[in-house]
């Protein structure tokens, strides 16, 4: 596997496939990999004959009041994990090179990024439609890959590729769990043993909603308050939001339907979660390990 640190040297790798013709798959990565990264490096490694994986931070998206400084970062462990992937390149800039003095230029993708964690995370959004930005037009990759945890990041991104006429399919995989249903997430690392075994209310709270919707319930207030009482019921973690959504704009359910999205953040202590689930589309039993 390669290294690669400046988007020079990235842009020249990724000129070269494509004189070549080759498929190039895209895992933009915060890195501090888990099985849900690694998903993605697999199912990129299946479909593409190139896979890049991106290893950066992004000061940009993270709040001033946030986790940046402390967020959880071992290079070398994650440059064996994509290794062991079959990962070609791994790109892991300097945040000086992607941003330097002089830079200027931002993306907003507007109305999918009013509500839930855009409402939370002032920002946050700009920062990663701007850093994808950069990362799609560096590598020029066929397809990019994201896990649906980040459900509303994924339907920025979605959205942005579309309206910036992109040339790159964007793929949006699976939220890979552990056996208790907490979605696999860099920032579980921040949890006690028992604020572990805390967090796992907010996927009993989507599991709820699951069962509200089998058993006919319709009214997207008794799912916000179903899901809160699930997560109240589990001090200290503490609702940030819970709400049930259109899929692809995000606005509030008026009537809930096959396909809507219950949607969570809770904090556990200082540590902030998100979690979701399409209802009536997926099983979130006990024994299930990704849905
Ligand atoms: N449990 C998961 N299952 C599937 N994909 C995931 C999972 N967790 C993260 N991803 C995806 O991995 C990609 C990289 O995300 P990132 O590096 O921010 O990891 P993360 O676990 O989301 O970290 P954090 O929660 O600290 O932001 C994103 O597309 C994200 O949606
Ligand atoms: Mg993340």
């Amino acid at each position: 596997m390669e290294i690669l640190k400046s988007p020079r040297d990235m842009r020249a790798t990724a000129e070269e496939f494509r004189r070549q013709d080759l498929s190039l798959g895209l895992v933009p990565t915060m890195g501090y990999f888990h099985e849900g990264h690694l998903s993605l490096m697999r199912r990129a490694r299946a479909d593409c004959q190139r896979v890049v994986v991106s290893l950066f931070v992004n000061p940009a998206q993270f709040g001033p009041g946030e986790d940046l400084g402390r967020y959880p970062r071992d290079f070398e462990r994650d440059r064996d994990l994509a290794a062991a992937e079959g990962v070609d390149v791994m790109f892991a800039p300097d945040a000086a090179d992607m941003y330097p003095e002089s830079y200027a230029t931002y993306v907003d993708v507007e109305r999918l990024t009013a509500g839930l964690c855009g409402a939370r995370r002032p920002g946050h959004f700009r920062g990663v439609a701007t850093v994808v930005t950069k990362l799609l037009n560096i590598c020029r990759p066929t397809a990019a890959y994201f896990g649906r945890k980040d459900y509303q990041q994924a339907q920025v991104i979605k959205r942005l590729v579309a309206d910036l006429n992109f040339d790159v399919k964007i793929e949006v995989l699976p939220i890979v769990r552990e056996a208790d249903g907490l979605a696999m997430s860099s920032r579980n690392q921040y949890l006690t043993a028992e604020e572990r075994r805390q967090a796992a209310c907010l996927f009993r709270a989507l599991a709820r909603a699951q069962e509200l919707y089998a058993a006919g319930e319709t009214r997207p207030g008794r799912f916000v308050d179903e899901m809160t009482a699930v997560i109240t019921a589990q001090p200290p973690a503490r609702v940030d939001y819970a709400e049930v959504v259109d899929a692809e704009e995000l606005t509030p359910a008026g009537t809930v339907e096959a396909g809507n999205v219950a949607v969570v953040a809770a904090f556990l202590n200082q540590t902030r979660l998100i979690d979701n689930t399409i209802l009536g589309k997926e099983y979130l039993g006990a024994e299930v390990n990704t849905c």
